[in-house]
């Protein structure tokens, strides 16, 4: 027997679990399903950095009060190139702020306010594909732990799954999408230290790339450039600072034992597609950027931000004109988030190959944001991000 609900909902990540959650508050029951142990999903280190918005809708909607005592509230940033440093001040520029706040420890929020709502999430529950698309019952076939057949008929099936989403087939029958590969990746570590500034710290330098991230008042997260095919367990902790250093010239490190290092590939992706009949994608099944704007999860909450509206017309008022226009919304907020992604991205790499003029036009680039005042509200403005809903 079929498992029914309203809205069916593939992954327990930040757009699947916060969905379900906003449906909830509307009365729009769903049940949502993730391969992963609730263990895995708490634990995986992702992003850090969430934008006003996102911390707003969080905490407004009773999804986390943690963010606002836990999280940071970062009101600047620093971009260093040329031996410099310089503040782009959120606050002065565009009244706004990003908060630092680990995204598993949202996730975390997020299974505890949908647990404590009596949520149907189950874990472990494998998703193989999504059928009748086109019809008002669309299905999600799935396999449980034991390898049990689990079916969940709803009367909309969200595809919250990730970058490598089972339901985009669906969506978009070949996977087809518009599609971006950087020649390089990042190098990311965990140490035990103290942090080295009061804020984030992005960095240009003759080398390549590096931020300088935080965690905690012990943890710290950083990433320096490097090439894709590098393997993480290829360099000892002695060079990790020094690559690391070199990266950041007039900076101290506060340098710790490195506990965890993982090397990130560099996409950009927009699925062609984002809706067929009842059917629809959202988060990173939809769209991946590269993390140097921290955008990641925030487009990922815009998206069911947008979504939640046009669920709640079409389920409750049996309005379709939201959910129709659901793809055309979203996909003017997630090319903006790709633009300001691969601006970052473009302006802060050294491109493998690039030459002398290259060089000086990037700091030109630099010099031209940080030395006007329009060039570091419209940083800001991009990096903390607009209000949502
Ligand atoms: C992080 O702390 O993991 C982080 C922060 C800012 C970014 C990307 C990652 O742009």
């Amino acid at each position: 027997m079929p498992v029914r609900t309203r809205v069916a909902v593939i992954g327990a990540g930040p757009a699947g679990l916060l969905l379900s959650h906003l449906l909830g508050r509307h009365g729009i029951e769903s049940v949502v399903v993730d391969s992963r142990s609730r263990e895995e999903i708490e634990t995986t280190i992702r992003a850090g950095i969430l934008e006003q918005g996102t911390v707003e809708i969080l905490s407004e909607t009773g999804a986390s009060d943690r963010v606002l005592t836990a999280g940071r509230k970062h009101e600047g940033m620093e971009l260093r190139f040329d031996g410099e440093g310089h503040r782009i001040d959120f606050a002065a520029t565009v009244g706004r702020a990003v908060w630092l706040y680990p995204q598993h420890e949202v996730l975390k929020d997020l299974v505890a306010a949908r647990l404590a709502a009596g949520q149907d999430l189950r874990f472990g529950v494998t998703a193989e594909r999504v059928e009748d698309a086109e019809t008002n019952r669309p299905r999600v076939v799935a396999r449980d732990a034991e390898g049990g057949a689990v079916e969940i008929e709803a009367d909309v099936v969200v595809g919250a799954d990730g970058s490598r989403s089972v339901a985009r087939e669906a969506v978009t029958g070949t996977y087809g999408g518009y599609f971006r590969e950087y020649p390089f990746a990042w190098f990311g570590i965990l140490c035990e230290a103290p942090p080295s500034a009061e804020e984030l710290i992005y960095s240009n330098s003759p080398d390549g790339f590096a931020l300088i991230s935080q965690r905690g008042p012990g943890v710290q997260r950083m990433y320096f450039q490097c090439d894709p095919t590098t393997d993480p367990g290829a360099y000892g902790e002695e060079r990790l600072w020094e690559i690391l250093r070199s990266r950041v010239p007039g900076i101290t490190l506060n340098e710790g034992r490195v506990f965890q290092r993982d090397v990130l590939r560099f996409r950009s992706f927009v699925a062609h597609e984002m809706r067929r009949g009842r059917v629809v994608l959202v988060g990173d099944a939809a769209h991946t950027v590269p993390p140097t704007g921290a955008k990641g999860m925030n487009l990922a909450v815009a998206d069911v931000v947008v979504l939640t509206e046009a669920l709640r017309a079409l389920l409750l008022d049996g309005d379709e004109s939201l959910f129709d226009a659901f793809p055309d919304t979203a996909r003017k907020l997630i090319w903006k988030a790709q633009h300001f992604s691969w601006w970052m991205t473009s302006m802060l790499h050294l491109q493998p190959g690039a030459g002398d003029f290259d060089r000086m036009r990037q700091i030109g680039e630099l010099r031209s944001v940080v030395e006007s005042e329009a060039g570091r509200a419209y940083l800001a403005e991009g990096y903390t991000g607009r209000p949502l809903g």
